[in-house]
């Protein structure tokens, strides 16, 4: 009798670790269900001076595959291609452009633009969404970039946006005063 009990305890355990298992699997098929649909908060952002660049662009990916991927589709100008989601673009500190799923921004095929308040403290996010506006020019992100929309959206050079008011060297002015950058 003592060890009938003993063994339907060890069963009982058995059982448990399974429905354990079970369950942990069951939220492992949840959760890589969901990595797909991308949560970005202010800590996705940093010092602009230390994500890879391809001209003017800066880049920024979880993945180094997929970050590589992104900086080929920029560098070449590949056309009717997009970019990996997760993928995140900046030319100026206080600017990003972040690729989600294309159902989530079905206008912009799932890029979410930002508008970031930039300190020594840190990054805020001042707006965010598909129809975000640029401050100094009173229109929206979309606006300008839409011309570019063989090209994912991505303006570059050369991909039919108007042009902004800055120059390469301006640029470059620009991204080495972000204020997060502490050791540069
Ligand atoms: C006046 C038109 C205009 C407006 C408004 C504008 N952009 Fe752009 N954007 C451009 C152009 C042109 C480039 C390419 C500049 C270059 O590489 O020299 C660019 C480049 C970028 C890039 C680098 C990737 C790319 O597309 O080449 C990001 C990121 C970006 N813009 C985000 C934004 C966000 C976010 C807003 C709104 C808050 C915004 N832009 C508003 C014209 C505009």
């Amino acid at each position: 009798m003592h060890q009938f009990i003993n063994v339907c305890f060890y069963r009982a355990i058995r059982l448990g670790k399974q429905t354990l298992l079970a369950a942990g699997l069951g939220l492992f098929i949840l959760s890589s269900a969901s990595a797909q649909d991308l949560t970005i908060t202010e800590e996705a952002f940093g010092c602009i001076l230390d994500w890879p660049k391809v001209r003017n662009t800066r880049f920024q990916h979880s993945d180094p595959e997929k970050l590589k991927e992104a900086m080929r589709i920029f560098r070449d100008s590949v056309p009717d291609v997009e970019y990996p989601v997760g993928t995140i673009l900046q030319l100026v500190p206080f600017e990003a452009m972040v690729k989600h799923p294309r159902e989530k921004f079905p206008n912009t095929n799932g890029w979410e633009f930002f508008f970031l308040d930039i300190s020594k403290e840190g990054t805020k996010i001042a707006d965010r969404g598909d129809d975000v506006v640029n401050r100094s020019q009173g229109v929206t992100c979309l606006s300008c970039h839409q011309p570019a929309a063989r090209y994912d959206f991505v303006c570059e050079k050369g991909h039919g946006c108007a042009p902004i008011p800055f120059d390469d060297e301006k640029i470059a002015a620009i991204q080495k005063s972000d204020l997060r950058c502490k050791k540069h």
